[in-house]
């Protein structure tokens, strides 16, 4: 008789996280096979060749022996008067009683929206998002409304659209910037006038900032605590893509907003982060090095630094290209081109995921993973060498004028 499979929680029905899900899987059985696949759907900069800049090792090797308790649930206090600092000097009122070190902003993430969200209750999330925003609401019990962010409009958001989604159940709007996957960089005005939806809406602002000096072609960052003022806001940051520690698994939230107004939620996280006891205490070690040392990443995103050319590389691939359009990425670490309808009608951009993966060994994210309906784009990394991307497009483009032939085949 065969053996039932255990039940899985219901819960997860609704809950995706492509960039590591199917596709993903077959890379690695592929690779197990002996083909070589080159990787661009994770933003992950150790894995090509970048290195944790040495002040970050060092404080973390020189604080070893000062790693093997527990430490505040809410982390390390210097860590946190770091962070907290960081924001004063951008002009927020941030002070470390209110900020959490996490696994990564992927914990926070989740225990934001855990502290906030009673079933049924709506996040406003931007299409295309970084997914795992959608998937956090869903498994909080919350309901993702996406607002649109198309190419049209350069990846922006529209204020007056949003605040026409708002519902009486409507408690966040989630705001990615730089984003992922488009590379977006919010203008102040844009985000003044989103500050002013959630003021009017009682909305508390979550704000993923986790790319905030990833920045190309003199493209200028604001932060939204200091906008935000006394509106109630989350802002994350962390480690993993300024500077480059992924592995290290450090992120932080920092809420600031009328005192009144965030106590409860102050606390709501305080409770959820005692049930895990605390973030890993070896890495947060890093947290203050960081903010305070040089900013290497400046240095890879300027003219002449390796970020730059990688996206210089996708740029100029892109306008040579005969089928893909974009707009050029500000900031983040990705492309996110479009596959221009007319000149192939019906692509299906999950196909020609498992296509160029099979035909090219080239992994990439669809672009529906991102929670759009079109199914025209797709997201790369800009972290491989710019000679490994300017191939790895070719192969794209050999791959598009493929299904461009087959159909023209099916026409004829
Ligand atoms: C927009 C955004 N937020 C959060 C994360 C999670 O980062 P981590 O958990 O490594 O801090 C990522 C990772 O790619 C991201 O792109």
């Amino acid at each position: 008789m065969p053996h039932p499979t255990v039940a899985t929680s219901r819960r997860l029905e609704d809950v995706r996280y492509d960039i590591r899900g199917p596709l993903s899987r077959r890379a690695h059985e592929l690779e197990a096979a002996g083909k070589p696949i080159l990787r661009l759907n994770i933003g992950n900069p150790g894995l090509f060749g970048f290195r944790v800049p040495q002040h970050l090792r060092d404080a973390i090797a020189t604080a070893l022996p000062k790693s093997e308790a527990y430490c505040h649930q809410q982390g390390l206090l210097e860590a946190r008067e770091a962070v907290a600092a960081q924001h004063r000097r951008n002009g927020a009122e941030a002070r470390p009683e209110h900020v959490f070190i996490g696994n990564g902003v992927s914990e926070l993430i989740d225990l934001s929206l855990r502290a906030l969200l009673d079933a049924g209750d709506e996040v406003l999330v931007p299409a295309p998002d970084y997914p795992l925003w959608t998937a956090a609401t869903r498994l909080n019990g919350g309901v993702p409304l996406h607002y649109p962010c198309p190419p049209e409009r350069a990846h922006l958001p529209d204020p007056a659209e949003i605040e026409a989604m708002v519902t009486p159940r409507t408690r966040a709007l989630v705001i990615i910037n730089p984003n992922n996957p488009t590379g977006a960089v919010y203008p102040r005005e844009l985000l003044a006038a989103l500050v002013d939806v959630a003021r009017r809406h009682r909305l508390v602002l979550l704000c993923d900032e986790i790319y905030d000096s990833v920045l190309y072609d003199g493209a200028a960052f604001t932060p939204l605590a200091p906008l935000a003022g006394e509106t109630p806001c989350i802002s994350y940051g962390g480690l993993s893509k300024v500077h480059l520690a992924c592995g290290y698994r450090v992120g932080w939230l920092s809420v600031t907003g009328h005192e009144h107004r965030v106590h409860d939620l102050v606390r709501a996280l305080d409770l959820l982060a005692s049930l895990r006891l605390c973030s890993n205490v070896t890495a947060q070690w890093a947290i203050r090095p960081a903010l305070e040392g040089p900013n290497e990443i400046g240095a890879l995103t300027r003219p002449g630094g390796r970020l730059h050319a990688a996206r210089a590389a996708v740029v100029d691939a892109v306008e040579r290209s005969e089928f893909l359009r974009m707009v050029a990425p500000d900031g983040a670490l990705y492309a996110f081109p479009g596959v221009d309808p007319e000149r192939l009608p019906g692509f299906d951009d999950a196909a020609f995921a498992l296509d160029l993966l099979e035909h090219e060994q080239i992994i990439l994210v669809p672009g529906s993973s991102f929670n759009i309906a079109a199914r025209n784009h797709f997201r790369l990394t800009l972290l491989p060498e710019p000679a490994v991307l300017a191939d790895a497009l070719a192969r794209i483009e050999r791959e598009l004028a493929r299904i461009a032939r087959n159909a023209a085949r099916r026409v004829a």
